[in-house]
């Protein structure tokens, strides 16, 4: 179907209890009831949601992102009542406990569904992931379309993930009948995805929550599922997908090497390379007029970091680069999840 799509500009500051009587957020709520698909910020990326009961409007969600259909949504909840209508038995204790720890907020819990969510949403499987986010513009519109949302990132497929308005626009422009406009996404990573089945807890991917932060509320360290190849049947069905790329090609590489950027260039016949850094080791690069030095935060300060991140891809890929370095992080804290989309979205490593 064809829209003209609408941005809508909503406050955020304005809180939840004002916002539920906001008229854009009730428009938006209307369309949801409808069976339609609106594209809605959260504090982690902006979403695009419909009625997770709904399978002709979840079937427009996976046309619209041109999303394969053996990826599962999650499901987003504005109160903890709400998860009965998603989950089958009882909450478990290790999920009662990250619940207090951590909703509302950016973590996902895998669960056993119940007959009211219909396959499509969770694309055949018998589980379903779950969020309550913490962002007041997202729960005052769950609360208003008086259903729990199943909703993917609202990028294309395959491409960096929306934290602006805008973003969802270059995307999905005419494909869907509105945006609501938050502002800038908070966090500007996605929420950490966590299996918690046989009393172990598994990071089917890492998000906003580190798996440290997990630990100290669980007692143990996660494991965190490695999935830097395509696996033949994943844990995670989203896993063998590329998923986070620029149109530009990008490549990782290590502080250590960073003397051979001159050499990596001429291998890609670049004549406009971006290369982002971190605040700390941005004067070892030599400059020259080809490349463009780009800072990307502190690593001391990874949530910056996280935050620019995917707007930076986003913006690159419209300032026609040829090519697209990256530094290596560490793979600690937020640097966890930052380097789970970056392995995916590069093209090679050094
Ligand atoms: O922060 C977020 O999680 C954002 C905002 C909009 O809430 N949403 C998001 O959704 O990132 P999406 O569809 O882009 O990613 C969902 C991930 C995929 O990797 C998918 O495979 C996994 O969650 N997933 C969903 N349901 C699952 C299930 N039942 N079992 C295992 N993995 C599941
Ligand atoms: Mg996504």
């Amino acid at each position: 179907m064809k829209f003209a799509t609408k941005i809508k500009k909503v406050n955020p500051e304005k809180g939840y209890d004002l916002l539920k009587k906001n008229e854009t957020l009730q428009q938006a709520a209307f369309l949801i009831k409808k069976g339609q698909v609106v594209a809605f910020p959260t504090e982690t990326v902006y979403g695009l949601g419909a009625a997770a009961d709904n399978q002709e409007a979840i079937n427009a969600i996976y046309e619209v992102k041109g999303r394969p259909v053996d990826n599962p949504l999650i499901v987003h909840i504005s109160e903890k009542e709400q998860l009965f209508d998603v989950i089958v038995g009882r909450i478990p204790e290790l999920a009662n406990r990250l619940i207090e720890s951590f909703w509302p907020g950016p973590l996902t819990i895998i669960f056993p569904k119940n007959k009211k969510i219909p396959d499509i949403t969770t694309a055949g499987l018998k589980t379903v992931a779950v969020r309550m986010p913490s962002f007041s513009i997202t729960r005052a519109l769950i609360t208003l379309t008086e259903t729990p949302l199943a909703a993917p990132s609202a990028n294309s497929s395959g491409y960096p993930s929306p934290t602006l308005a805008c973003h969802v626009y270059e995307d999905l422009k005419g494909k869907i009948p509105m945006i609501i406009d938050g502002g800038a996404c908070n966090v500007g990573l996605e929420s950490t995805v966590l299996d918690i089945s046989n009393h172990k807890a598994t990071i089917l991917r890492p998000g906003a929550i580190t798996s440290k932060e997990l630990a100290r509320v669980i007692g143990f360290t996660p494991e965190i599922i490695k999935n830097k190849k395509p696996e033949k049947t994943p844990a995670s069905p989203g896993m063998k997908y590329r998923h986070y790329s620029p149109n530009t090609p990008l490549i990782l590489i290590n502080k250590n090497k960073f003397g051979a950027i001159n050499r990596l260039i001429s291998r890609y016949n670049s004549n406009k390379t971006a290369i982002l850094v971190t605040s700390e080791n941005k004067d070892i690069i030599e400059k020259e007029n080809n490349i463009n030095i780009i800072k990307m935060g502190s690593n001391n300060k990874k949530r910056e970091i996280a935050h620019n991140l995917f707007a930076i891809l986003r913006k690159l890929d419209q300032e026609n680069y040829d090519l697209i370095l990256v530094e290596t992080l560490e793979n600690e804290g937020l640097g966890e999840a930052i380097m789970n989309r970056l392995n995916k979205a590069a093209v090679d490593e050094y």
